[in-house]
């Protein structure tokens, strides 16, 4: 399973915004809806073995998780107004810590990105993708979780949990990047590596 957290430091945590509004009232969703359709789209199909979740950090508080999950995943589709409506629904329906499912492969819940970050690194080889980490390469068929944030650094807090749970930081190349290009790369790493 390839899985990727993408940390939206102020990306709205309720359902109270609006579709046209995306970039700027709703703390640049739009980055992380782009991450989205990255994280799943082919040519011609989606990825069943991949798992997003987006981090929303932004107000009214605390933080929201709205998880994307590959091989249940329907009504998914390019543009980012759409999936933003399903992040929008998801929050609408968020019903405290419990994952509730929104739409086919689309849940949502308010926990930290602490907890989050704590389960997903019990079964998952966790990774912090940044601008100055070792190479990625050596990558196997593993269970692997990328963290990553959206325009702006992690904050020095959170970039301390990510390392206490990480294997490390790894960097897809010398320029700083999109975080959806990252996922991109990130794909191509491991499609390549799994071909051998
Ligand atoms: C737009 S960048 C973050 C802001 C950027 N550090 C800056 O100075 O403006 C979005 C995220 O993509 C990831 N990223 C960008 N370039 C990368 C690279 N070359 N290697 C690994 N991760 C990268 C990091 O997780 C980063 O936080």
């Amino acid at each position: 399973m390839r899985r990727f957290v993408v940390v939206g430091h102020k990306a709205s945590s309720s359902g109270d915004f609006k579709l046209d509004d995306m970039a700027g009232g709703a703390g640049r969703l739009d980055i992380l809806l782009r991450c989205v359709n990255s994280a799943f789209f082919l040519s011609h199909g989606i990825r069943k073995d991949a798992e997003i979740y987006l981090v929303l950090q932004g107000p009214p508080a605390p933080t929201a998780i709205v998880r994307f999950v590959g091989s249940d995943l329907k009504y998914l589709n390019p543009d980012e107004r759409s999936t933003g409506a399903l992040v929008r629904t998801a929050l609408l329906k968020m019903d405290g810590r419990e994952w509730t499912r929104s739409s086919p492969g689309v849940s949502v819940s308010r926990r930290s990105l602490g907890d989050l970050l704590a389960e997903l690194s019990a079964h998952s080889r966790m990774l912090l993708l940044k601008e100055d980490g070792a190479p990625l390469d050596g990558m196997g068929a593993e269970d692997v979780t990328f963290v990553l944030s959206d325009n702006q650094d992690l904050a020095p807090a959170e970039e301390e949990l990510v390392n206490s749970l990480s294997a490390g930081s790894v960097r897809l190349g010398p320029l700083s990047l999109h975080a959806d290009h990252c996922i991109i790369l990130a794909h191509n790493a491991l499609d390549r590596a799994a071909q051998g």
